[in-house]
């Protein structure tokens, strides 16, 4: 009772303090599937966003298949002039994956608890996929953090910021590389030539990856102790598409289970080699 007490104050603040020209106002404009385009296909959802990790997302053998699941490689991989099969998923409109102000987001709680309050407040039914999509992410966001990671949810540059300088250390700078855009949607699973790698940064990094929500969701997480190498890959694509690509590289992977869906596409066995994977340009990794 207490609870929905809050909650129904709550929400009552937050239609006052998000009335015009913010994100309540701004689904109107958009008539699509408010704020932002969400995935209509399972597919979609979580295409490769959390495979590289060591997480266990449910994977199945269908997801050996999946054209998105080729993602993964290792660092012999990346040397110029090696050619290989490669997803990128086309994204339609780049500016949905930028959070906005803190401003417009700061008061809108990210609760399973209020799942229903908030299907209300951006016009969603119970049973859409929008509903569907928004139920995942809360729950991916209220998940207790493995042993040994440190995770959270972010809408807004401000609290990833503070989210990293307490991983990095006060005050420290925040740098992010992402991977660029493909520029035609077809066809996403292609062969890439390599261009060009560089090694970025070595030591901690923060992984984050954008969650479906009716707003920019990051779901970042940092794993204490773990030996990480980022690289930007230049790739050139079959269909001539040239793409800039994030590739993290996982150095120790002998904790890892062996069913992981990185060492089956690539044929390892834990702690054997270092496994990396592509970024899609929705998701980010986070450097000090
Ligand atoms: C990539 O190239 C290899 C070797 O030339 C070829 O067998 C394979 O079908 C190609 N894959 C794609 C997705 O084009």
């Amino acid at each position: 009772m207490g609870n929905e007490f809050v909650c129904c104050g709550f929400l009552f603040l937050l239609f006052v303090t998000l009335a015009p020209g913010n994100v309540a106002a701004s689904h109107t404009e958009d008539d699509s599937v408010g704020l932002r385009q969400l995935p209509n296909q399972k597919q979609d959802i979580h295409s490769s966003s959390h495979m590289g990790m060591g997480m266990s997302f449910g994977m199945s053998e269908d997801d050996l298949t999946n054209p998105g699941a080729k993602v993964f490689a290792t660092i012999k991989h990346i040397e110029v002039g090696n050619k290989m099969p490669i997803y990128f998923p086309y994204i339609h409109d780049p500016t949905t994956f930028q959070f906005l102000p803190e401003l417009k987001t700061q008061h809108i709680p990210l609760s399973s608890d209020l799942l229903p309050e908030l299907l209300q407040f951006f016009s969603f039914s119970l049973d859409s996929h929008q509903a569907l999509a928004m139920e995942q992410t809360l729950k991916i966001c209220e998940m207790e953090a493995p042993k040994g990671e440190v995770q959270g949810c972010f809408t807004s540059v401000e609290s990833l910021v503070d989210f990293a300088q307490g991983i990095f250390g006060p005050g420290s700078q925040v740098g992010v590389v992402r991977s660029s855009l493909i520029s035609k949607s077809t066809p996403l699973l292609q062969n890439y030539t390599v261009v060009e790698s560089k090694e970025v940064s070595t030591g901690k990094l923060i992984a984050c990856h954008n969650e479906p929500y009716p707003y920019a969701v990051y779901y970042c997480h940092f794993q204490l102790g773990s030996v990480n190498k980022v690289f930007l890959v230049s790739l050139t694509g079959d269909n001539g598409d040239k793409v800039d690509a994030a590739f993290l590289c996982h150095m120790d992977t002998s904790t890892w289970s062996a069913g992981h869906i990185g060492f089956r596409l690539l044929g390892l066995k834990p702690g054997e080699s270092e496994v990396c994977h592509f970024f899609p340009a929705y998701d980010m990794v986070v450097i000090p």
